[in-house]
């Protein structure tokens, strides 16, 4: 089998916030299909798709109420056939993805009043939601429906044989489209502990998420489900990568290997905060728990859930330097829309405007890191009155205004991803100075800044984040390769 994945660069598209291909000021396939040829100059080898299914979007997207057919504000499954056959045209493989843990309230199961397949109880116990409040919601009978997520997304119950089913025949209907494979969604989440216990703690359940395991989540009983769903995808060679919240890259390893999923997101290492020794321990307990199972590890540092890199760390920079690092590092890395042209967080939406469920909730919101692209500011790809504002001063970073400008994010990113293919082996660490991280692979050094003093550079090099400073060192938050 091709193992394309172990290696592979994957870029997540937000459907509604990438393109816009209709001008109706909500991203859509179509959109997608215009900006495959950009996808391609930037050296991807892979899209994954967040939803792009019918759904009430009132969790954009991953509120699914047909898990076979295409919202129509995101187009139509021909538009889809259409695009993923001029994806592979262009050598591009696409993941899609499944959310199997809930559907919508508006799925047609629930509107029928399907119980056996959701999880009801006379009484609720004291889970709480991720998205806030309580994770139970009564019904007009009196009993209660657990939802771990908005009460518009009820949780399916998996240990009935028929949702079993019916997902593994959505597996073999977007296979038989042809997909290249699947990420799933909360994949640590579909069984829960028997007998639902309550947790009896203080304070929100969810700063516990991914330090403790909870009842309903990372639960041994989810193994057999991927056990189940891996011959089918090996019978279409495709893969799938799972969205887990564990408590160690031992527990995540559980979920990758022969007999189950391809690759897990390593969350661990975008959690982790911008310092030598936090990302040294990382890396080093992440490919150790990996290379036990024989899997690659997953790298990622933004998605549509988390603020955008720039922002966590606090500067383009730092964000520069930290991609570099990432994309040297053995195993897979995943992109999300935007981080190649520098976006930050945006944090200043009008209130009114936010969707995410969990702001009202919580005030927290994850609409700062979907606020749609900036192709251009006055081209046809130009958005008009899109679905989230973008910032005035983002017409300075637009793809159009990076193109020709041989210093941007947008050709730093091009011009890494294009030297990536070159590096390859099993990572050696040197010796280094203090804020400074140094490996070899193969014949490259990889080394990154990350708050040392100016280090002096030996050697040709074939990349830097960010200029070299007199004298060819390199500045702290800057990473560089050096040529074999
Ligand atoms: C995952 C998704 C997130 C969504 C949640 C519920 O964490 O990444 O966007 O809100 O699942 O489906």
């Amino acid at each position: 089998m091709d193992d394309w994945w172990r290696n592979a660069v994957v870029y997540q598209v937000y459907p509604r916030s990438f393109a816009d291909g209709n001008g109706d000021g909500t991203g859509d396939l179509i959109g997608l299909r215009s900006k495959l040829g950009y996808l391609h100059r930037l050296g991807v080898d892979a899209i994954w798709l967040s939803p792009f299914f019918t759904s009430p979007l009132n969790d954009g997207g991953y509120d699914v109420s047909d898990y076979r057919d295409v919202d129509p504000r995101f187009g139509s499954l021909t538009d889809f056939d259409m695009m993923i056959k001029e994806a592979h045209g262009l050598g591009i493989r696409v993941i899609v993805d499944i959310v199997p843990n809930h559907t919508s309230s508006e799925h047609p199961w629930f509107k029928a009043g399907l119980r056996d397949r959701y999880i009801f109880r006379d009484q609720p116990n004291d889970w709480q939601s991720i998205f806030g409040g309580p994770a139970w919601t009564q019904v007009e009978d009196g009993s209660w429906y657990l939802h771990l997520f908005d009460p518009t997304q009820p949780d399916l119950d998996w240990t009935n044989p028929v949702v079993r089913e019916e997902f593994r025949d959505i597996l073999r209907f977007w296979l038989d489209r042809g997909v290249d494979g699947f990420r799933i969604d909360v994949a640590h989440g579909m069984i829960k502990e028997d007998g639902l216990p309550s947790i009896n703690r203080e304070g929100r359940q969810v700063e516990l998420l991914g330090r403790e395991r909870l009842p309903y989540f990372d639960q041994d009983g989810v193994h057999e489900i991927y056990r189940e769903w891996r011959p089918i995808l090996d019978s279409y060679g495709a893969i799938a990568v799972a969205e887990a919240w564990v408590e160690s890259p031992q527990r995540l390893a559980r979920y990758i290997g022969p007999d189950e999923l391809h690759q897990a997101f390593n969350f661990d290492f975008m959690m982790a905060s911008f310092d030598a020794a936090s990302f040294r321990e990382v890396i080093d307990s992440s490919l150790a728990a990996a290379e036990v199972v024989g899997a690659p590890t997953t790298w990622v540092l933004s998605n549509h859930d988390k603020f955008r890199h720039v922002t966590r760390y606090g500067s383009l920079a730092k964000a520069r330097a930290a991609t570099l690092l990432m994309l040297a590092l053995p195993g897979s890395a995943y992109l999300y829309n935007g981080e190649e042209l520098g976006l930050e967080e945006v944090l200043d939406l009008p209130d009114e405007l936010r969707e995410d469920p969990a702001f009202r909730r919580t005030g927290e919101s994850r609409d700062g890191c979907r606020v749609p692209l900036p192709w251009s500011a006055n081209g046809p790809d130009a958005w008009v009155n899109p679905w989230l504002p973008q910032p005035a001063h983002w017409a300075s970073m637009t793809a159009q205004v990076q193109e020709d400008d041989p210093s941007s994010t947008l050709n730093f990113y091009r011009e890494a991803l294009k030297l990536r293919k070159g590096l390859g082996g099993d990572l050696h660490w040197l010796d280094a100075e203090p804020g400074v991280l140094r490996f070899r692979r193969g014949g490259h050094e990889v080394i990154i800044n990350v708050d040392g003093g100016l280090v002096p550079l030996d050697g040709e090099v074939l990349i830097s984040s960010a200029p070299l400073g007199t004298d060819r060192t390199l500045p702290p938050a800057t990473a560089a390769w050096l040529a074999p």
